[in-house]
C-alpha cells in the first residue's frame, strides 16, 4: 500500500512539476503550435500539360467590365465591388477532365463575405441532378487566415454537402498557387500546387447509397458577395469601404474530354482516353500522395462533413477513411 501510494505521489508530482515547465517554456513562445511546416514533396503535375489561352477555352459570364484580360490571353483579373462581382466558365462542358489555375486571392486588409472560386458544376444543364467539385476561398476579417472550402455534390443532392475546410500552408495573397482539379471515372482529387489535398472515390457500384459526379460540367472562376454565409457562418458581412477586392487567375489549364452539346448518352470515346491516360493521371493515388493528404488534414484542416455528427449521425457512404484524420480546430479546442 505503502509503496504504491508514494508511486503515485511522484507520479504526481512530476506532473505538477512538468506542468510548470510547460507553461515556464510557453511563456517564450509565439503562442504557435510548432508544426511541421514545409508541404510534402509532390508528383509534377501541373508542369506536363499545356496551358489553355482565355480566348481559346473561356468566356465572361456577366459583368465583363469587372474583368481584365492580359493581351496575351494569360493573365485575367475578376474584381468584386458594391455594384457587382464577375466571373468567367469554359466554352464548353466537359466529361471528366484535369483542370488548373494559378490564383492569387485579394490581399484586401478585410475581405469577409467575399467568395473567390474555381470549381466545376453543371447546375445550368442540370438543375435537379446537377453535380459539383468546388474550391471556394472564403474571405477573412483582418488577423485571421483565408479559409479553403473544398465541396463535392453528385446527382442532385444539394442538402448534402461535403464540405471540407482548410487553413493554408502559405499566404495565398502573396503569389501565385496552383489549384488543380482531377475528375476521373476513378476518383476526384483536388491538389494545391500538385500536392493532393483531398480525394474522393467513386465507389457506385461498391457502396449502398454512393453518388458521384458522372454528368458533363463548365469549368468557373468567379468573385462575388457571399456575406450570408462565407465568414464564420455569416458573422462578419462584405464591407466596401476595402472593395475593390481583385483576385488574379493565370496558369490555366483545361485537359478534359469535351462535350459540346447536353447529353445523356454515354461519355464520348475521349473520355475513355482520358481515363488511359494512366501516366499523368494513375487511376490510384501513390502511398506518398496519400500522405500527402493526411499531411493536409492533420496540420490544416478545420471542418470535415464526415467528422461533423450532427449533421450526419450516420456518415456519408463516401466517408471511407479507415482512420479519420481529427480536424485541426478540435484539437486546439481540447487544449
Ligand atoms: C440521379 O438522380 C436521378 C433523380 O433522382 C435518378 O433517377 C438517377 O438514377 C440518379 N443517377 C445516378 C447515377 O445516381
Ligand atoms: C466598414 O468599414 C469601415 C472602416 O473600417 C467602418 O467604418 C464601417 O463601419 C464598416 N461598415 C460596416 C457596415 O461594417
Amino acid at each position: 500500500m505503502m509503496a504504491s501510494h508514494g508511486n503515485l505521489f511522484i507520479f504526481a508530482s512530476f506532473l505538477f512539476i512538468d506542468s510548470l515547465f510547460v507553461l515556464h517554456l510557453s511563456s517564450f513562445s509565439s503562442g504557435e503550435k510548432c508544426k511541421l511546416q514545409s508541404p510534402p514533396s509532390a508528383t509534377p503535375l501541373t508542369g506536363l500539360l499545356p496551358c489553355t489561352f482565355y480566348n481559346k477555352g473561356f468566356a465572361n459570364i456577366w459583368a465583363s467590365d469587372h474583368q481584365t484580360i492580359s493581351d496575351d490571353q494569360y493573365h485575367v483579373t475578376i474584381k468584386l465591388d458594391a455594384s457587382s462581382g464577375t466571373g468567367f466558365k469554359t466554352k464548353t462542358t466537359y466529361v471528366y477532365g484535369f483542370f488548373n489555375a494559378a490564383i492569387k486571392l485579394p490581399a484586401n486588409e478585410y475581405t469577409a463575405g467575399v467568395i473567390t472560386t474555381f470549381y466545376t458544376s453543371n447546375a445550368e444543364i442540370y438543375p435537379d441532378t446537377h453535380d459539383e467539385i468546388d474550391f471556394e476561398f472564403l474571405g477573412r476579417i483582418p488577423g485571421e487566415e483565408y479559409i479553403l472550402q473544398t465541396n463535392v455534390y453528385a446527382n442532385g443532392s444539394t442538402n448534402t454537402g461535403r464540405e471540407q475546410r482548410l487553413r493554408l500552408w502559405f499566404d495565398p495573397t502573396a503569389d501565385f498557387h496552383d489549384y488543380s482539379i482531377l475528375w476521373t471515372s476513378q476518383h476526384i482529387v483536388l491538389y494545391i500546387d500538385d500536392i493532393p489535398i483531398r480525394e474522393f472515390p467513386n465507389l457506385v457500384g461498391q457502396k449502398v447509397g454512393a453518388v458521384y459526379p458522372g454528368k458533363q460540367m463548365y469549368l468557373y472562376a468567379t468573385i462575388w458577395d457571399g456575406s450570408d454565409w462565407a465568414t464564420d457562418g455569416g458573422k462578419y458581412r462584405a464591407n466596401f469601404t476595402y472593395a475593390p477586392f481583385v483576385a488574379s487567375y493565370s496558369n490555366f489549364i483545361v485537359n478534359g474530354c469535351a462535350l459540346p452539346q447536353p447529353s445523356s448518352t454515354q461519355p464520348p470515346v475521349c473520355a475513355a482516353e482520358f481515363k488511359s491516360n494512366k501516366a499523368i493521371f494513375p487511376p490510384q493515388l501513390s502511398a506518398q500522395q496519400h500522405q500527402s493528404i493526411q499531411w493536409v488534414q492533420q496540420n490544416y484542416m478545420t471542418y470535415d462533413y464526415c467528422q461533423d455528427k450532427n449533421r450526419y449521425p450516420n456518415p456519408l457512404p463516401d466517408c471511407t477513411y479507415t482512420t479519420p484524420p481529427k480536424p485541426h480546430s478540435d484539437i486546439e479546442d481540447e487544449l
